[in-house]
């Protein structure tokens, strides 16, 4: 049988490279090589994949206009595991990108059953957080969002019962609401571009979300009116739904053009102009012109004691308010690569791959990676301790959240404004 990756399913048993291939997902680092600065993520082999970021790149290069989008669900407190996705998105806002974030009320009341006051007191939290660390944009809560309610449902024309099933494993006894949610999250991803018009959009998430992009990417596509394509001697514009005079005006745009039922064909014109023609028609006429949105895809840090990190073990994660004891407790406690003795430690040497606490080290507490390297070489070599390497650790994760803390409290007022 196929191995089912859904987003509530958790990809932690999946082989993160069979995803890769099986899925079309695309490797990211030979693309990467042309940004002109290769994020720590992606130099760490953190964010493996992607779909279309190409254009993404391009956008970076050439400093035209990209959005970066993502969600989150409130339906508890941000934790450890959320920061890698908020780091992305900072980053790419960084690079010129315009952000967008939606806090997922919907889903998170509709699959988890979150009061509606939680929903929005959590979220206020996700919001604070992201300011934390620099995000600059927009945000907004799905149930508060009108467009994009209107937008989920124009979406929805698009989308029948058997595409849910497929893509989710839905069935008969799948709540409406946990399908309106799906829908909604498609119209999330395609929000900026109709809030700010057509331009690349990248959505940096977990594997775990791909179905979702598989799904909003068809739907951007069928909710084009018309098709563009290369055909080496002329450019195709194939109308899908765009009334008449969409095509007529598309004839008339390029004078070496041949308009035939449905379809115009254009000589001596580079790919690009008349994409972007037709999109702006497009526009004109009542049409969305979108964009399909890009994505990455991270891998998952595991919990601190091994296995999959969630919030439903409380040992396997810490949220950024807990009190420092308690964060000491559970960074002390972890899971390491550690020996069974001291003895054996100094001449078998760790295995940081397989431990939680090098992984905290790689993915958040240690921005030099010639720092990393060393600690991995050491832990190897059998010359570092896990006692001390976790104390270490701690130290760091102590200092970094009593930072985070400080940001949150000057940003407050960030989220007053957004929410
Ligand atoms: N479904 C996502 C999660 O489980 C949250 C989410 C909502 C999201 N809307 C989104 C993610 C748009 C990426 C893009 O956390
Ligand atoms: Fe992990 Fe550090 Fe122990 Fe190595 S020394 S196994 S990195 S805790």
């Amino acid at each position: 049988m196929q191995k089912e990756l859904t987003p509530w399913s958790g990809a932690d048993s999946l082989d993160y490279q069979q995803i890769v291939s099986e899925f079309g997902i695309e490797p990211i680092e030979p693309l990467a090589e042309d940004l002109p600065e290769v994020p720590y993520f992606v130099r760490r082999g953190i964010v493996i994949g992607h779909r279309d970021y190409g254009s993404i790149v391009n956008a970076i290069r050439n400093r035209q206009r990209f959005y970066v989008m993502t969600g989150f669900m409130p339906s508890g407190h941000p934790h450890l595991g959320h920061l890698m996705v908020m780091r992305e998105v900072v980053w790419h806002v960084q690079q010129g990108a315009e952000g967008y974030i939606a806090i997922a009320d919907r889903e998170a009341h509709a699959v988890r059953g979150t009061s509606w006051e939680a929903c929005d007191a959590f979220g206020r939290e996700y919001l604070q957080c992201l300011y934390a660390l620099g995000f600059r944009g927009k945000t907004y809560f799905q149930s508060r969002n009108d467009r994009l309610k209107d937008l989920a449902f124009e979406s929805a024309t698009k989308v029948n019962f058997s595409d849910l099933a497929a893509i989710y494993g839905f069935g008969q006894d799948t709540s409406l609401a946990h399908a309106m949610s799906v829908i909604t999250q498609v119209a999330d991803i395609l929000f900026p571009q109709i809030d700010g018009g057509p331009a690349p959009t990248v959505v940096p998430v977990g594997l775990d979300q791909d179905p979702h992009l598989r799904l909003t990417r068809d739907v951007a596509h069928k909710l084009r009116m018309f098709t563009v394509e290369d055909r080496r001697e002329y450019i195709s514009a194939r109308s899908k739904n765009a009334p008449g005079e969409a095509l007529f005006e598309i004839e008339k745009t390029f004078p070496r053009s041949r308009r035939y039922e449905g379809h115009v064909d254009i000589y001596g014109e580079s790919f690009g102009r008349v994409q972007e023609a037709v999109r702006r028609i497009e526009l004109r006429y009542g049409g969305f012109g979108f964009y399909t949105p890009s994505s990455t895809y991270h891998t998952f840090m595991p919990g601190l004691l091994g296995g999959k990190m969630s919030s439903s073990v409380p040992e396997s994660l810490f949220t950024f308010q807990e009190a420092d004891a308690e964060v000491r407790k559970k960074i002390m406690g972890a899971l390491t690569g550690g020996r069974a003795t001291v003895e054996e430690q100094r001449q078998l040497g760790g295995e940081p791959e397989r431990c939680p606490v090098f992984q905290l080290y790689r993915f958040h507490m240690i921005p030099e990676d010639r720092e990393l390297e060393e600690i991995c070489r050491a832990c190897r070599a059998g010359e570092r301790l896990c006692g001390i390497c976790k104390k270490e650790a701690y130290e760091r994760v102590k200092a970094f959240l009593a930072d985070l803390r400080e940001r949150m409290a000057e940003v407050e007022h960030l989220v007053e404004e957004a929410a």
